[in-house]
């Protein structure tokens, strides 16, 4: 199993191609807003805490959405390839696939484990290496990325076209009609109704004091005393930043990784250790296996190879059933029904 950061074909870090650079600006600026937002109006209910709930609305446009929406789930936008946004981002199984690493398409295998799309809205760095900064940006690149849609833009524009249901919706929602940038802000206006509030650490956080149990509370206390809470925090508990993974000793996830420190490369923080985005831990109970390379099976074992690799610390069962205990209650609800049910 190969857990190399992906560099593959148009999906890879570096300066977008000048026609989308406009749309990408504005794009950023949008879900900036979107993030600062949701955390203003975390702040104000816990100001205290490091880790904010999820906002009960992101207020996306429900016409945009519903759209998007038919979007996610359609084959036209990866060509001959047969698989739709949905295929591997199931929501059922906590928004990603269960599997450790992604199939990817016929002859392109998938590189590393899918990340959930639940409350991706709420993350300011996107994939693995961090590459992507809005979710228009992530669409436009994934549509022609080997490994996951396969397509090319003109060909799902033509496909798209011929469907007069479709270009109908689109020239009464946009002015401009369907272009890859409108096809990409409506997939993101999707996303952005993938949020998952209400978690019982969000109602413990809004006041309730009794929205989880003792053992989830003291695995909370560990999770700021250790400084876990360093790397994962704000609304999505990480999402925001980029990080060595393996500070103290190179874990065996991250060894094939120092080969193509990806990321490393264009943040700064280390030239010479793999350098990751700190993955959300939202609903992380429900998207097992772990890790980039999806080599930590359970929740256990991640919490053990985080605590020693990243915080230089042993810690025994208990505490990392408390961790787990806490981590469990950050599972929210989606359209009012909890993951996992
Ligand atoms: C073949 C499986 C597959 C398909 C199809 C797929 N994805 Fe993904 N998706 C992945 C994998 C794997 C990653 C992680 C890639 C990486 O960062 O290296 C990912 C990452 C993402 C992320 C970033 C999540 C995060 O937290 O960083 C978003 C957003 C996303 N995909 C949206 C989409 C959309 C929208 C589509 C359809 C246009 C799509 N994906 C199609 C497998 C897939
Ligand atoms: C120095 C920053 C840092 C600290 C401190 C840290 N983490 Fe992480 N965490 C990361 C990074 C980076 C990853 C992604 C590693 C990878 O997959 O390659 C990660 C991944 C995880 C994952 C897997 C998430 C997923 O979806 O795959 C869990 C669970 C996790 N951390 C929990 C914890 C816990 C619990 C602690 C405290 C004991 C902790 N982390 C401390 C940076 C950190």
């Amino acid at each position: 199993m190969t857990s190399a950061i992906p560099q593959t074909g148009r999906d890879r870090p570096g300066t977008p191609p000048a026609r989308w650079r406009r749309t990408l600006l504005a794009a950023a600026a949008a879900a900036f807003a979107t993030v600062q937002a949701a955390q203003a109006q975390a702040v104000e209910l816990s100001a205290d805490e490091p880790i904010l709930p999820v906002p009960m609305g992101l207020g996306a446009d429900p016409r945009k959405a519903e759209l998007g929406r038919r979007l996610f789930s359609d084959t036209r936008l990866s060509g001959d390839n047969g698989v739709a946004c949905a295929t591997c981002h199931v929501l059922p199984r906590g928004g990603a696939d269960g599997l450790a690493v992604s199939p990817g398409l016929p002859g392109h295998p998938g590189i590393t484990n899918t990340p959930t799309i639940f409350n991706v809205a709420l993350s300011a760095r996107l994939n693995w290496d961090a590459r992507n900064r809005t979710l228009e940006q992530q669409v436009l690149s994934v549509i022609e990325s080997p490994n996951t849609m396969g397509a090319q833009w003109p060909d799902v524009l033509r496909r798209l076209s011929e469907d007069t249901g479709i270009t109908a919706a689109f020239g009464e929602i946009y002015p401009e009609g369907m272009t890859r940038d409108t096809v990409a802000n409506a997939i993101a206006e999707y996303e952005r109704t993938l949020i998952t509030p209400n978690a019982p650490f969000d109602r413990y956080l809004r006041g309730d004091a009794d929205a989880i149990s003792a053992e989830a509370k003291a695995g909370y206390r560990i999770f700021k005393d250790y400084g876990c809470v360093s790397c994962h925090q704000g609304v999505n508990v990480g999402g925001n930043m980029v990080q060595v993974f393996g500070i103290f000793g190179t874990p065996l996830a991250a060894r094939a990784g120092a080969d193509t420190p990806g990321a490393a490369q264009e943040t700064g923080i280390s030239d010479t250790q793999p350098v990751f985005r700190v993955p959300s831990l939202r609903n992380v109970a429900q998207t097992d296996p772990y890790f980039h390379d999806g080599s930590a099976e359970t929740l256990q074992d991640a919490i053990s190879v985080m605590a020693f690799y990243q915080l230089g610390r042993e810690i025994s069962d208990r505490e990392s059933a408390e961790i787990e205990a806490f981590l469990g209650s950050l599972s929210g609800e989606y359209r009012g029904v909890p993951l996992g049910d």
